[in-house]
């Protein structure tokens, strides 16, 4: 049904989109068309790339459910966005930022990089409990000035409930960060409904786009507790009026963008968007579950020879699938399906799958059947 927009070589089987993905054929497309727009006239056109560059932030707003686009910020990736708020923040010594014990580095490292404020990081155990909800918000204190969690996590693939952590911070004060790149273009997603101050996503995982773009959600009521730390023309108020030298800080998102923007990432992220909400995020996400039903049914089914580290209640996970064989180490298999040309990855201690909405049952059912070997 997907195959014109997913034309992958008929030699992969491609079960790893919670790393990077392909592209869409029309992204490719997109690409190539700009690629010729510049050779032939470079920016002579560059009002309608501006036009684009909205249109993709009007996209990821709906995708968000942001309030308005001006909430949106396009950065080069996850790890610049939490950057953004974990150097914009105002700390003081005795404060401390929550996180969970299965953050990828990039939510880790930059809250630990706080130490020198006298900031300390505090890493809710939710391996094995169950409630992770509960294991987060026990680590809140008087002093927590900030939540920071991934949505869905790369290794394990649980999901939180972001309702739940939002409600509890925005009652007691408390700042909520979402790193949403494993949970953006695969699951929906609406910062109002959980409440979230901050959510960050590159696109080149869920979102079938290129690495080095990123959506910035910066909720407006929220958004001047954010010191700048970068400064440029294109973060001004008035970014074209270059003789101005009374500038102003936008009053929206754009100030956290502080020079020219990454056009050729904003036309390709741009034409896979249209995909996504073409598709609708309600069927995408419906597909992305069956899929994850569908292998967690299979390694159930084998307990002798697998074991799943993903948990299996629906509102548990959303597209990775980890899980490990009983009776090898995970490496040896995962070189196997490495020459059977299936494309994963070694993660959470096991070998995580991740197909996307797109990928055809019988081509997962495929790579299951080599397991059963
Ligand atoms: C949860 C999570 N956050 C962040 C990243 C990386 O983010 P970026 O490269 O966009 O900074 C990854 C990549 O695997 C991830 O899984």
């Amino acid at each position: 049904m997907y195959e014109s927009e997913f034309p992958l070589h008929d030699s992969i089987i491609y079960l790893n989109h919670a790393a990077v993905s392909p592209w869409p054929q029309r992204t490719a497309t997109a690409v190539k068309r700009f690629a010729d727009e510049n050779v032939a006239f470079g920016s002579k056109n560059y009002p309608t790339w501006n036009a684009t560059e909205s249109r993709l932030k009007q996209q990821l707003q709906q995708l968000l459910n942001a309030a308005s686009s001006d909430e949106i910020a396009l950065l080069k990736n996850t790890s610049e966005a939490l950057s953004v708020v974990a150097y914009g923040l105002p700390w003081e010594s005795g404060d401390n930022v929550v996180i969970t014990s299965q953050e990828f580095p990039s939510n880790r490292v930059v809250w630990e990089s706080l130490q020198k404020y006298g900031v300390a990081t505090r890493a809710a155990d939710i391996n094995d409990c169950d409630s992770p909800e509960t294991a987060i918000l026990d680590c809140l204190d008087e002093r927590t000035r900030l939540l920071s969690v991934s949505a869905v996590q790369y290794g394990s693939g649980l999901k939180l409930d972001l309702a739940v952590l939002g409600a509890a911070c925005r009652e007691r004060g408390i700042l909520f960060c979402v790193d949403a790149i494993q949970s953006l273009g695969a699951m929906r997603f609406d910062v109002q409904a959980c409440q979230a101050d901050f959510v960050m996503a590159d696109a080149h995982k869920w979102m079938l786009g290129p690495e080095g773009i990123a959506v910035f959600y910066c909720r407006h009521a929220v958004m001047d507790q954010l010191e700048l730390k970068q400064y440029g023309w294109h973060m001004l108020e008035d970014p074209h009026n270059f003789d101005n030298r009374d500038w102003e800080i936008a009053a929206s998102a754009r100030r956290f963008e502080c020079g020219s923007p990454n056009m050729t990432g904003v036309h390709a992220l741009h034409a896979s968007m249209t995909l996504i909400l073409e598709t609708g995020m309600q069927t995408i996400e419906q597909r992305v579950l069956e899929n994850s039903r569908f292998m967690i049914d299979f390694f159930s089914q084998r307990p002798d020879r697998f074991q799943l580290v993903t948990p299996t209640a629906e509102h548990r996970h959303a597209g990775i699938v980890t899980f490990r064989p009983v009776q090898e180490p995970p490496e040896s298999l995962f070189e196997m399906l490495g020459r059977e040309q299936v494309i994963c990855a070694l993660r959470g201690g096991g070998i995580r799958f991740s197909p996307h909405f797109y990928t055809p049952r019988k081509r997962l059912f495929t790579a299951l059947e080599l397991l059963d070997g």
